[in-house]
């Protein structure tokens, strides 16, 4: 009988498995806690929404609305998309719930899988995962330099130190029209082809990001935002700036930079690591004055990240970083025999309701194979049972660092592991308010 043909994952999307899941979780756990002691609070939202969520807040003229959604009719009609990227949910979920009610900045943070249908490659997925953050409902500078020290934190906490951060201002409603104008009136003057030429009547800005060395040895005399700013903008950028400074984040201001979406106004910026080659963008983020009003809600500025967690696992092994506890388990259990099997299933039980994270050895497999699996596990003790110590009611505890070994009585087994492990970390157990 023929076998049946296997079914791959669809082109361009990652499976994480273990071993490499643990960096993977490890990670995002850290980018996640950077913001929560910051004052985020966490914000779990759909991964698909209503298509013109995208369109109108990330912008019809963008690669990402316009080439890369995962947009499909369902069974009642209606357009949805695959989130293909974060803020624009916040935002809506925000007025939805109408957090924005409440005390101002509102703080969230996110994390998850987003969604775009660009060409695969290394560090480029259709499905990806980002953390987030995004601060609602304040002008102040000093949440500028909040938002973009937490990132910075969020990656040092981890280790990495080859990345650059690069930032600019790109202006707010009233810098950027007068500005887009002169770039359009410049490019007017540049001999360039047709789809260039339309695209500076849609997005200029967009043309500033072109990679071709020729067009690019055209624009280096083109007028920068950076240099058009109103007073007011240019004071807020050199006031996060200076916040920068004095918290010794280092920067580059690199008034070129150009971000793939639209809602973007004033301090703006970018993550970027050398080692990641194409696909350097480890991070990146920036303010949105405008897109709150323009989904329908109070005029309220913003700022937020979202940080590429597949890149920055990518980013950390270039590095030569170990991220997150390889060892599966703490405690390894072998079994010798039927009854060792069933008396080991209680041992484990009970130290793992103790708090420690233990594994073993299933389907009476011999002593050397399951030694084996011990090691491989990552374990610091073995607890090796046999029927002989079944009868005497002890088991063999291994320190598998050491080699030292002794038998220890059944009822003695969680204080003997624990001589061995020292303190557990302390965690904040689940509690009952009184
Ligand atoms: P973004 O720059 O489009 O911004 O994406 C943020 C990060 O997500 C990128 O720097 C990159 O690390 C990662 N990323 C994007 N596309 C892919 C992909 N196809 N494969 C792997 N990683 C990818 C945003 O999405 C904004 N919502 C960020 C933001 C929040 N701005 C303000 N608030």
């Amino acid at each position: 009988m023929a076998g049946k043909t296997t079914i791959s994952a669809p082109k361009g999307v990652p499976d994480y498995i273990p071993p490499a899941s643990r960096t993977f979780v490890a990670v995002r756990d850290m980018l996640v806690a950077a913001a929560d002691r910051a004052g985020y609070s966490p914000i779990e939202l759909p991964v698909f929404e209503d298509t013109a969520l995208f369109t109108r807040g990330v912008g019809e003229s963008t690669d990402v609305v316009s080439k890369e959604m995962y947009t499909f009719t369902d069974r009642g009609d209606r357009s949805i998309t695959l989130r293909p990227e974060g803020t624009a949910g916040v935002m809506r979920a925000v007025i939805e719930h109408g957090l924005d009610r409440g005390a101002l900045p509102v703080k969230l943070v996110y994390e998850g899988p987003f969604f775009r249908s660009e060409a695969p490659q290394a560090g480029r997925y259709r499905q990806f995962h980002q953390v987030g953050i995004e601060a609602i409902g304040s002008d102040d500078p000093a949440l500028d330099a909040e938002v973009i020290a937490v990132g910075h934190e969020a990656y040092r906490a981890i280790g990495l130190t080859g990345y650059r951060l690069e930032l600019t201002s790109l202006g707010d409603a009233v810098d950027r029209p007068a500005y887009r104008e002169k770039l359009q009136a410049f490019l007017a003057g540049l001999p360039l082809d047709e789809a260039t030429r339309e695209r500076a009547k849609l997005n200029p800005l967009r043309v500033l990001d072109d990679k071709r060395p020729a067009v690019q040895a055209l624009l280096s005399d083109a007028p920068l935002m950076l240099d058009h700013l109103s007073s007011g903008s240019g004071e807020h950028f050199r006031q996060v700036l200076a916040i920068l400074d004095r918290l010794a984040v280092p920067y580059v201001v690199n008034p070129r930079m150009v971000r793939g979406l639209d809602y973007y106004t004033r301090t703006t910026f970018e993550f970027v690591h050398p080692l990641l080659g194409a696909q350097s963008g480890l991070g990146g983020g920036g303010r949105y004055d405008g897109l709150m009003a323009e989904l329908g809600g109070q005029p309220l500025s913003g700022i937020g990240f979202g940080l590429g967690v597949d890149r920055t696992v990518l980013a950390a092994a270039a590095e030569g970083l170990t991220v997150g506890q390889s060892a599966r388990c703490e405690v390894y259990g072998v079994p010798m025999g039927e009854g060792a099997s069933r008396e080991l299933a209680v041992i484990a039980g009970r130290l793992r309701a103790a708090g420690i994270r233990v594994d073993r050895s299933y389907g009476g497999r011999g002593l050397k194979a399951a030694m084996k699996s011990a090691d491989a596990s990552g374990a610091r003790i073995a607890l090796v049972l046999g029927d002989r110590d079944l009868e005497q009611g002890t088991v063999m505890v291994k320190d598998l660092l050491s080699g030292d070994q002794h038998p220890v009585a059944l009822d003695r087994v969680e204080s003997a592991v624990r001589d061995i492990l020292g303190d557990p970390t302390p965690t904040v157990p689940a509690h009952r308010p009184e």
